[in-house]
This record gives C-alpha cells, structure tokens and sequence, in this order.
C-alpha cells in the first residue's frame, strides 16, 4: 500500500538536536523541500482543508512559512501575505510581539495586505508554543481581515499550542 504522506513526512525530516541552541531538537524540513514529489504532496495535503473556504489571502511566518505559504497561496488561488520580522517590510506596517520557545520578538505586515473582511489563513512549518502563530493572527485582526484558520506542517501537541489557537481551526499534517 501507498505510505501514508505523514510517515513519508516524518521519515524525511531530520532531528537536529541543541540547534539553534542547547535543549531545542530543530526539525530540519530541507530534505522534504528537495523532493519535488513529496513537496508538491506536502503543499496540497496543507491547502486541502480550505480549498471551499473562498479564501483571498495565505499569510506566510518569516522564513519557512513563505516557502509554504508562497506555494498554498496558488494553490487556493489566493494572494500571498509575508509576516516578517521588525524592520524588514519597506511599507507602513502594523506590529504585534511575542515571546518564543526560545526568545522573544516581533512580527510585522503590511497595514494594507490584507483588507477588512478578507478571509486569511496563517501558514507555518511548526506550530510550538503558539506565540508565532498567535501574534499572526493579532496582525490580522488589527487590519480587520478575517481568519479561517492556520496551516502547520509539524504541531508540537507536548506545548499546548493548539489549544492556544482554538483547536478547531488548527490544521497540521505532523502532531509530536
Ligand atoms: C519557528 C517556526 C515558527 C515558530 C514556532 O520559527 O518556524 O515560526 O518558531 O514557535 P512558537 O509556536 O513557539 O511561536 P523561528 O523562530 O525558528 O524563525 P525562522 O523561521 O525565521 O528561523
């Protein structure tokens, strides 16, 4: 039988452990991205759940949900939306912070990205404590558009992410 694309997922990632720093294991998605077969897979599996959603805009978490959310943008034939870290958007911005697994910072969007009542998902790799995602959606919300829900390769369930988010709007095709 055709193995299920979760365990072709998690056979491809690879555990970095003490990286960035002592403590973390990264998960390492750079060899499911090489693959076009299971890239193209990985892209549908994640657009799937919104494709009757009418939505407009895919809001991609600087750096590896743009090369998700870039991707399941074309696929839901929506627009796509960068959130990046302070400073690095040209444009007038709105901005949220937040503190990480590890650290804090800050995200920004363009205050103009997205419009009022637009229906948005949020893309990312990992969903891990919630606070990436959360402040995302904060960003959203100051511009009035509306969110449908988020998009996550891996959800680290151990950190409670999900319920942070409101389960019922959490897609994610990896839960460790
Ligand atoms: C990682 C990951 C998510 C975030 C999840 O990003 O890509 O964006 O952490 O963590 P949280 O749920 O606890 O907020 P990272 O900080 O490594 O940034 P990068 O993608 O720019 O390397």
């Amino acid at each position: 039988p055709e193995t299920s694309l979760a365990t072709e997922l998690q056979s491809r990632m690879r555990d970095v452990p003490d990286f960035p720093r002592p403590g973390i294991v990264f998960k390492d998605i750079t060899p499911v991205l090489a693959d076009p077969v299971l890239f193209q897979r990985l892209i549908h599996a994640m657009a799937e759940p919104f494709r009757e959603q009418r939505i407009t805009k895919v809001i991609g978490v600087e750096a590896r949900g743009f090369i998700l959310g870039a991707p399941v943008a074309l696929a839901l034939n929506a627009g796509f939306v960068p959130a990046r870290k302070p400073g690095k958007l040209p444009h007038r911005t709105v901005a949220e912070r937040y503190s990480l697994e590890y650290g804090s910072d800050g995200l920004e969007m363009h205050h103009d990205a997205v419009l009022s009542g637009e229906r948005a998902i949020i893309v990312d790799d990992v969903l891990a404590t919630g606070g990436t995602a959360e402040a995302t959606a904060k960003l959203l919300a100051q511009v009035g558009g509306e969110l449908v829900g988020f998009s996550f390769l891996i959800a680290l369930g151990f950190l409670d992410g999900v319920k942070r988010l409101g389960a019922q709007r959490v897609h994610s095709l990896i839960t460790l």
